[in-house]
């Protein structure tokens, strides 16, 4: 059953996508992972369309056999906060390591991000894959150490955030008073991994708090969503998949006292879609004539734009999930979505014609969080 009131749409703008070929189709700068106008450009299209965000994936930890993407992108902050000065309403996402970064740095950079772009700011705080250590000078940690990394940084990124109640400024030119320094709270966190004193040096968020989502399958990455996320990025081969396991986190949710529509099931899909299942197949033939080996799965949502948007809206009605959050192989995945798909779930009153908010977190239905001392 669905959750949310409508279907929540994000748009993964990485370059020319998780493959080894897309760069050489004609269509598509081959350094777009590093080209910040293709960023504009797509962050333009999908809020163009009222999607509620942008996301990007990360890695840590590159060779030479890495997909194209992955061997030579922007950082996620830096590239958000150039979009933030292009954009108006559409979310801006980051995803970071929590088991590299530090969590001061990482709350730092999302609420200014928040700042910049007036409430639009996430953070996709992952595990990711230990490989990485090696970068962040932690080579003596190991993927044991990465979920209870991943707690400690959560709890002190979300105290960071509450370091000041709402009205702790008072700036008030005449009486000479800037803070009520009552209203400024530290966290004084000391944890295995990471102590951090605070305070953080950023007012509270106008949405509250930024978005917080973590990404992941396991049972632990479920435990830790519902404890401390506004959402998930997850997986799922086929929608009987995907549902077991936003069931499984709507249930734990339940059993922590929250409410299954405050938070977001997304699930990532890079459909192939044509005005009909022909004109799909050829887009998907010319993608498979980059490649030497014609080894490109074909997408799972592909075909024509009514049976594409069949399946969007069977996934979302049946709570397999909450966003969606488009990829795309084809160098026009994006723009054929939107032209093609948007449409007809906009006719079906599954997707939104109009941004409902201001804030990231207004639209994708999620309330504000009250202030909270950890
Ligand atoms: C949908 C999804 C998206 C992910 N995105 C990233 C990513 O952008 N960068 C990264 O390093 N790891 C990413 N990961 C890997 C996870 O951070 C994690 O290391 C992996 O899923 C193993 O943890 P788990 O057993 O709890 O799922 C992703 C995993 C999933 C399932």
């Amino acid at each position: 059953m669905k959750i949310k009131k409508q279907l929540k749409l994000a748009a993964n703008i990485d370059g020319p996508g998780w493959n080894f070929v897309g760069w050489q189709h004609p269509d598509i700068p081959a350094d777009a992972s590093e080209n910040i106008d293709f960023y504009i450009q797509q962050a333009k299209l999908a809020e163009s369309a009222k999607f509620d965000t942008l996301f990007l994936v990360d890695v840590s930890h590159v060779g030479p056999g890495n997909i194209p993407h992955y061997l030579s992108m922007f950082e996620g902050v830096s590239v958000m906060s150039a979009l933030a000065m292009h954009t108006k309403n559409i979310g801006l996402s980051a995803t970071v390591s929590t088991s590299y970064a530090d969590p001061y740095n990482v709350a730092r950079q999302i609420l200014s991000l928040d700042k910049i772009s007036k409430g639009r700011a996430s953070l996709n705080a992952i595990t990711s894959n230990p490989g990485g250590m090696v970068n962040f000078s932690r080579g003596h940690l190991g993927k044991a150490d990465q979920y209870p990394m991943n707690k400690e940084f959560m709890e002190i990124v979300l105290g960071l955030w509450d370091t000041y109640e709402d009205d702790a400024f008072i700036r008030d030119k005449e009486s000479g008073v800037f803070l009520n320094p009552r209203k400024m709270h530290k966290v004084n966190y000391r944890g295995k991994y990471f102590s951090v004193e605070g305070p953080l040096n950023l007012s509270r968020s106008v949405q509250g708090r930024p978005v917080l989502y973590t990404a992941g399958m396991s049972q632990k990455f479920i435990d830790h969503a519902t404890s401390y996320t506004d959402g998930v990025f997850t997986h799922g081969n086929t929608v009987e998949e995907a549902a077991a396991i936003a069931s499984e986190l709507r249930r734990q949710l339940v059993q922590k006292g929250r409410r299954p529509q405050d938070f977001i099931v997304a699930i990532s899909q890079n459909p192939i879609v044509g005005s009909t299942e022909q004109e799909a197949r050829e887009k998907y033939r010319e993608l498979l004539q980059l490649i030497p080996y014609n080894s490109l799965p074909r997408p799972l949502f592909f075909g024509s734009a009514d049976k594409v948007a069949d399946q969007v809206q069977e996934w979302y009605e049946t709570g397999a999930m909450d966003m969606l959050i488009l990829r795309q192989d084809h160098p026009h995945g994006l723009q054929d979505f939107i032209e093609l798909v948007v449409p007809i779930l906009q006719q079906r009153g599954v997707f939104r014609t109009e941004y409902e908010s201001d804030t990231l977190r207004g639209n994708l239905e999620l309330p504000r969080p009250a202030f909270r001392k950890i």
